[in-house]
């Protein structure tokens, strides 16, 4: 069983806009509480804490956060300032945590820039914003403005001696800017594609200066592990996968929500705790794609006691990606799903690396015959072998997030494959194929 959480024990406690945003509600909550003396502690004492607190990337990838912090530069040269860039572009399906955060706890984000920042050395934060999200852009211009206002942010921020820029910049609409390159390409001016890796941000990032890129959640939640202490952020969770966590189910759940639980509850856990249960009871659930839909889909009997966590999804085949938890019951058309999410990755290709430019296109298309029946059966296979070639072939992880969900429908779900062929041919179901009905 995992570790429920309590509602003292929420670090985001106005995820449902029931009280304000704004930077006064935002003072009751705790926010900005003596700031100065979270500072005062040190930048590598900053640093230690949120190594010792065991917070991982809350953006998908699960990169230890202290840990990329410590690659900045400790003393930065005056004409290769470092920067720390925060991705707002949220644009996994299946994901909307962050939009929570902007829309009713931003100033938890800009705290958090301010904190991270400093620790880092970094001389401003980019938050950069995904085009879709005009009214939490707005929020959030607004809350970057009252704490300048306030003295928060800007020069010697908060009373710290540190000066200190946050600047909001709107993406236009490309899932690609949200990877890590291809946004500081975007914020440069240029065109969002993105970059090889090595270097990695920390060594080569914005205007070819050292840059820390972190999700808008794992800045949010660190002023309160350090007023809270490591050992706090720590006490949730299980070893490798710590803390608190949001979770975004959506889906075929009585109440899909947005939430804030203990990492490694199980999915049951999870569901009924927070959902309701399963529309329709836990007999019709067929799939889950837990961590948005970079991540291969899970069959009901592998994720009911899933540990909803980096590695109880590891061990599942699956990932926690984003914590996006999409669930299907019986009625979904599971092939259609996925190549509707072909389709995604299709459409957001940049197009500059051959296997996913191509290989995404070929294999839309193919997914979209094997949803009629309209194809061979020997197709499953050669479908497969691409997934194969694209996968760990590309520029970016796009690649891998467009081949990984195919993979999951042909290993838990060949049957009913089969079953659409045979049926459109007219030929004999064997009796796996029939039950796949
Ligand atoms: P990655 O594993 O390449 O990198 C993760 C982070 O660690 C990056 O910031 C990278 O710079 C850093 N890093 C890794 N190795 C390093 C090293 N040796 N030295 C210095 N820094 C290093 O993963 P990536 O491509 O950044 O992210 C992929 C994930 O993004 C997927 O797991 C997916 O779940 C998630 N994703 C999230 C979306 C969202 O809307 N939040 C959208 C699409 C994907
Ligand atoms: Fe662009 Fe796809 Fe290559 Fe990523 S994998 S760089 S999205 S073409």
């Amino acid at each position: 069983m995992g570790l429920m959480l309590a509602d003292k024990d929420r670090i985001f406690t106005n995820v449902y806009g029931f009280q304000p945003w704004n930077l006064d509600a935002a003072l009751k909550r705790g926010d900005w509480d003596n700031t100065k003396a979270l500072m005062a502690l040190g930048q590598d004492a900053i640093i230690d804490v949120i190594k010792a607190s065991g917070l991982r990337g809350r953006g998908g990838a699960g990169f230890p956060t202290g840990t990329k912090w410590s690659f900045m530069p400790k003393e930065p040269k005056p004409d290769r300032p470092n920067f720390l860039v925060i991705n707002a572009d949220e644009s996994e399906p299946g994901s909307c945590k962050d939009r929570e955060i902007i829309r009713h706890d931003p100033h938890k984000l800009i705290e958090g820039a301010l904190i991270a920042g400093y620790a880092m050395r970094a001389r401003a934060a980019y938050i950069y914003i995904r085009g879709e999200y005009i009214r939490e852009a707005e929020t959030l211009f607004a809350a970057v403005a009252e704490a300048y206002d306030r003295g928060l942010i800007g020069k010697n921020a908060s009373g710290s001696g540190y000066d200190f820029d946050v600047f909001v910049h709107r993406g236009a609409g490309a899932y690609i800017c949200g990877e890590e390159t291809a946004m500081l390409e975007s914020l440069e001016g240029k065109k969002g594609q993105p970059r090889l890796k090595p270097p990695f941000p920390a060594g080569a990032g914005l205007y070819g200066c050292p840059t820390t890129v972190n999700n808008v959640e794992s800045i949010a939640v660190a002023p309160t592990i350090l007023r809270r202490g490591a050992s706090w952020f720590s006490s949730f969770g299980r070893e490798n996968n710590k803390g608190t966590k949001l979770y975004q189910i959506s889906g075929h759940v009585n109440k899909p929500c947005v939430v804030e639980d203990a990492m490694g509850l199980t999915f049951r856990e999870l569901i009924e705790t927070h959902c309701g249960g399963i529309r329709g009871g836990w007999d019709n659930l067929l799939a889950v794609i837990p961590g948005g839909s970079s991540v291969p889909l899970v069959p009901a009997r592998d994720i009911i006691d899933a540990p909803m966590d980096f590695d109880g999804l590891k061990a599942v085949g699956s990932g926690l990606g984003t914590a996006a938890v999409i669930v299907m019951d019986k009625s979904t058309d599971i092939v259609r799903a996925i190549s509707r999410i072909s389709y995604f990755y299709k459409h957001e290709s940049c197009g500059q690396c051959t296997p996913c430019r191509e290989g995404t296109g070929w294999m839309w298309r193919v997914m979209e015959r094997l949803r009629t029946g309209d194809a061979d059966i020997a197709e499953i296979d050669t479908l497969q072998q691409v997934t194969k070639q694209v996968e760990g072939h590309t520029i970016c992880a796009l690649g891998d997030a467009a081949a990984w969900p195919i993979q999951g429908l042909i290993k838990h779900f060949r049957p009913e494959l089969e079953r659409r062929i045979i049926e459109r041919s007219g030929g004999d179901l064997t009796p796996m194929q029939e039950a796949a009905e």
